[in-house]
């Protein structure tokens, strides 16, 4: 597979911003020229002596010496060769003043050269996401006395972490997560007077954390999480004032958390699931005002939740599953307003569901499974408007099921069974729109089951083991409360196998809001449940319109502000829902027609950074490619955003493959041309430095020529994580096309786009949804495809047999692309091609 060998490579020099400084015998061109020798980069033309002018390389812009190399970028070169020995061979090319080398994402086998250590001038070194094996070289020792930034993560690296790591006396950030890492963590690290990170998850390290870690008094972030340590968390854990983050789940940890916690004001993350650590969960996590997330799940502690947790107003989650926690269902807790998950499921809980349960919190799940907790479910309970997952299953609850719970219109999951509860199923319940699964099975329940498709869609087992319901799904008639059940609910998707596909993943790392954004899917726009009623009411007033603007001039005098807001507060005009926007189609008066995303409110700081925000749609409008759908104008009005763009009758690509009204235009050829045009808008957002951040078929509309557009950049762009715009729940995506290691890393990134965008080619090949029940429990699109050799299905059973038995011109081009499609969706994003990549392999297809 000739694009396995593909090579990026990233040279720069850091001296004044980004300078490959190279000031000895050889001039900067002869050294371009062995570099290119070297990896043989046919793109840096031997004809042309100007060596400024090749691709990738960039010369200073200083006129009295316009000659010299400010940076060099050799990605995407298709470079030969997969050896990083190679890189040794730099030393000949003079590179002694190189102060940054980034090689990472790239296909580097071998070991790591101990001439790498020739970089006297290191500051920067950067190896990660390559196929690199063997021991990290003693060494390397020799140079890198200037180094500051080390990073190794995901690699094939076995040994021990080496000694000299703590020499680097000016290291600031070491990473070496995800290789084969074993021994003990070197108690010389603690010299490292500098390190803010330090990050070595997903190793096979052993020993105990070293006290001495912890004299590191800079240190911010410290990730341990997935080895095999032993031992106490150390008590000088205290002095180091200026972590926020620390992660150590998943090892072997073993007795209290020390009360020095509290003594680290800045704390803001701890995570130390899956130990035995015991004793009582100490108070002093309250002295840590900046707690947002506290995992203490999987453990042995005793006793209760410390009364004094009510003071940490920022904590958005608690999770403390699995435990030996009893008492009350800690009340002061449910008094911060941010708190939006509480996990205290697998515990011995012994106290009732209190009637404050959602006085001031957003809670969004609520898990108490598996508990003790007696009593009713508190008629407030109805006061969780936000509410999406609420289990209440294994415990002694008594009494009706409250018709509140049907006020809960946004909740996905709703399991009580395994209780004491009896009456009947209220009708009221039929208000929650967004159910997916319910279980109300060994209960006392009675009379008929409401006719309401999420119950008649579930299995009978959800509503078996009670003492007298009928009705569907169960076989029992109710005689004349007989229902009948289906009209038009069309939820293919399955709660249980979008869970255990994002599932996997979020057990290496509790993650904040993952989850909660996975769940927004299904999140109405905020108020406008409650503002539907009064809507019907005031139509006819005015919105308030805030700002507007259209970029294209020539179009602003057919745009209607107010006509615009006016549209998206009818029901009737909505298009389609994503996970960041609702779509409405918008008439305007002087006959044109918009569609208009309604932008979801999840993300303040877009609103509160307003000018910043339009400066960044403006700028898009002007991003020019002929595949990515262009923002024309925005609307604000009251709390709302909304974005312009125009209407293309002819829908998205989602309805396009999945909708058979729309099968006329439906042939090989222009699925293919589809394909193309998406990866190559995709390609180009990646040529800007743009990573979307929610690729699917539902994202990308067909103009009436059906060349497709990807749409919601500009998402990408006002909600990009990496630049802190975005709140900690930075990992989105729409079911099924979100790639595995999202769920831990929590990082979009270009790879995982690569991931998205393979679903999207499957879909493409296979006519299937990319979640789908049919494909078994578990089983996504992804997953379907790549087990079919497994199931001894040959690739022509997965294609869509309506077009691959057409003609073998068309079924040989399906087959070339289904390759494709397989390489982007590999799990390990290293392997994965770069979109740049797809669009060649694509259009090889083509022609050959
Ligand atoms: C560059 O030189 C090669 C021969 O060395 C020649 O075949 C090619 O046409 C030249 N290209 C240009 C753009 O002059
Ligand atoms: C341009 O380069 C010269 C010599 O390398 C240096 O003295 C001068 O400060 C530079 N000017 C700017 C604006 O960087
Ligand atoms: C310009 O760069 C060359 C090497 O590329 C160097 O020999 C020369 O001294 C530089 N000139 C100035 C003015 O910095
Ligand atoms: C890397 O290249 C060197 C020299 O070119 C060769 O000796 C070595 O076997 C290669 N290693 C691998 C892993 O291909
Ligand atoms: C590689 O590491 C350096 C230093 O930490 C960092 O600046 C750079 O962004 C990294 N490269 C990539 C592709 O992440
Ligand atoms: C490290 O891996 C290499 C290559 O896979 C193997 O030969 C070597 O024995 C391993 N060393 C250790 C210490 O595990
Ligand atoms: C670390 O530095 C000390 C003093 O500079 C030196 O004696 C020692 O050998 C170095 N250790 C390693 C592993 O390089
Ligand atoms: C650190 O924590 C311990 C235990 O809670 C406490 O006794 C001590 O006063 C704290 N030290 C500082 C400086 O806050
Ligand atoms: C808490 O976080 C805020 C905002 O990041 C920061 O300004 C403040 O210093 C933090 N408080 C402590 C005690 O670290
Ligand atoms: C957990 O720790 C206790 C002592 O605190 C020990 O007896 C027990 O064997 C440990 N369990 C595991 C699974 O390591
Ligand atoms: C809850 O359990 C604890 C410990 O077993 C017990 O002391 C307490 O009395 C129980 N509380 C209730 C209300 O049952
Ligand atoms: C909470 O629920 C109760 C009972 O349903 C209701 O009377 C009360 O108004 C609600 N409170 C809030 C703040 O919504």
């Amino acid at each position: 597979m000739p694009f396995l060998s593909f090579l990026s490579i990233f040279l720069f020099g850091l001296l004044s911003s980004s300078q490959l400084v190279i000031t000895q015998e050889l001039s900067d061109q002869e050294t371009l020229i062995a570099i290119r020798e070297e990896f043989k980069i046919s793109a840096w033309s031997v004809n042309t002596s100007d060596h400024c002018t090749w691709p990738g390389v960039s010369c200073s812009s200083n006129s009295s010496n316009n000659s010299m190399v400010e940076s060099l970028d050799l990605s995407n070169h298709a470079l030969q060769g997969n050896n990083i020995t190679l890189i040794s061979q730099l030393k000949s090319l003079n590179l002694i003043e190189l102060e940054f080398l980034d090689l990472s994402f790239n296909n580097f086998g071998g070991s790591i050269p101990v001439e790498l250590s020739k970089l006297e001038n290191l500051r920067a070194l950067n190896l990660s996401n390559n196929f690199l094996m063997g021991v990290i070289p003693d060494e390397l020792d020799q140079g890198f006395k200037n180094l500051q930034d080390l990073q190794l993560f995901t690699n094939r690296l076995n040994g021990s972490i080496p000694l000299w790591v703590g020499n680097l006396t000016n290291l600031r950030v070491f990473t070496a997560y995800e290789n084969d890492l074993t021994g003990f963590i070197p108690d010389k690290l603690g010299s490292l007077t500098e390190l803010k990170l330090l990050n070595l998850h997903s190793n096979q390290l052993e020993g105990s954390i070293p006290e001495s870690i912890f004299a590191m008094e800079k240190l911010e972030s410290l990730v341990l999480t997935q080895n095999r340590l032993t031992g106490y968390i150390p008590r000088s854990i205290g002095k180091c004032k200026s972590l926020s983050s620390i992660r150590i789940g998943n090892n072997n940890l073993i007795g209290g958390i020390p009360k020095e916690i509290g003594n680290i004001s800045s704390l803001t993350y701890f995570e130390a699931n899956n130990n035995n650590l015991s004793g009582e969960i100490v108070m002093e996590f309250s002295k840590c005002p900046n707690l947002t997330l506290l995992n203490l799940a999987s453990n042995g502690f005793s006793g209760t939740v410390p009364f004094e947790f009510g003071l940490l107003s920022n904590l958005q989650e608690l999770i403390v599953s699995g435990n030996i926690l009893f008492g009350e269902i800690p009340t002061s807790i449910l008094k911060g307003k941010n708190l939006s998950k509480l996990d205290l499921s697998n515990n011995r809980f012994n106290g009732t569901i209190p009637q404050s349960i959602c006085n001031t919190s957003r809670l969004q799940f609520l898990l108490l499974s598996h508990n003790a907790i007696r009593g009713q479910i508190p008629h407030e309970i109805g006061n969780c408007t936000k509410l999406l997952e609420l289990q209440l299953d294994g415990n002694y609850l008594t009494g009706n099921i409250p018709p509140e719970i049907g006020k809960l219109d946004k909740l996905v999951s709703l399991d009580v069974s395994n209780n004491q509860l009896s009456g009947n199923i209220p009708v009221a319940l039929k208000g929650m729109l967004s159910l997916i699964e319910v279980d109300f099975s060994n209960n006392r329940f009675n009379g008929p089951i409401p006719s309401f498709i999420p119950f008649q869609k579930s299995p009978n087992s959800s509503f078996l083991r009670n003492k007298g319901l009928c009705g569907e799904p169960l076989s029992v008639s109710c005689g004349v409360f007989s229902n009948s059940g289906g009209n038009s609910y069309h939820h293919k998707v399955s709660y249980r196998v979008v869970l255990a596909v994002i599932g996997s993943g979020l057990a290496v790392f509790a993650s904040v809001t993952v989850v909660v954004l996975l769940f927004m899917m299904r999140e109405r726009q905020e108020k406008a449940a409650a503002k539907d009623a009064g809507d019907k009411e005031d139509i006819s007033d005015s919105p308030v319109i805030l700002a507007g603007n259209v970029f294209v001039e020539n179009l602003s005098q057919a745009v209607d502000f107010e006509a615009v807001a006016k549209a998206t507060m009818k029901e009737s005009n909505k298009l389609s829902v994503g996970t960041f926007s609702i779509i409405y189609k918008a008439d305007m008066p002087s006959g044109m027609v918009l569609s208009v995303r309604k932008l979801r409110s999840m993300d303040k700081t877009v609103l509160n950074h307003r000018s910043k925000m339009i400066r960044e749609v403006e700028k898009l409008s002007k991003l020019c490619h002929e595949n990515l759908m262009r923002p024309i104008g925005f609307v604000l009005f009251e709390d709302i955003v909304l974005l312009l763009h125009h209407y293309f009758p002819n829908g998205t690509l989602s309805r396009f493959l999945h909708d058979d009204s729309t099968k006329k235009q439906d042939q090989w050829p222009s699925r293919l041309a589809i394909a193309v045009g998406v990866a190559e808008g995709l390609a180009f957002l990646h040529s800007v430095a743009i990573i979307h951040l929610d690729i699917s078929s539902g994202n990308v509309v067909l103009d009436s020529d059906f060349k497709p557009l990807v749409g919601e950049v500009e998402i990408s762009k006002l909600l990009d994580p990496s630049r802190g715009t975005a709140s900690i729940s930075a990992v989105a995506g729409s079911f099924g096309y979100i790639p595995p290691e999202y769920a831990y890393t929590m990082q979009v990134t270009a790879p995982g786009n690569v991931y998205s965008y393979g679903v999207v080619l499957l879909e493409i090949l296979t006519s299937q949804l990319p979640v789908d029940e049919a494909f078994g429990e578990g089983i996504d699109l992804v997953k379907w495809v790549h087990t079919a050799p497994m199931r001894g299905e040959t690739p022509e059973q997965i294609l869509d047999a309506r077009l691959s038995t057409v003609s073998f011109a068309w079924r040989k081009e399906m087959l070339a692309a289904l390759k494709i499609a397989l390489l982007c969706t590999d799990s390990t994003p290293a392997k994965r091609p770069k979109m740049k990549t797809v669009v060649e392999m694509l259009r090889e297809i083509t022609q050959t």
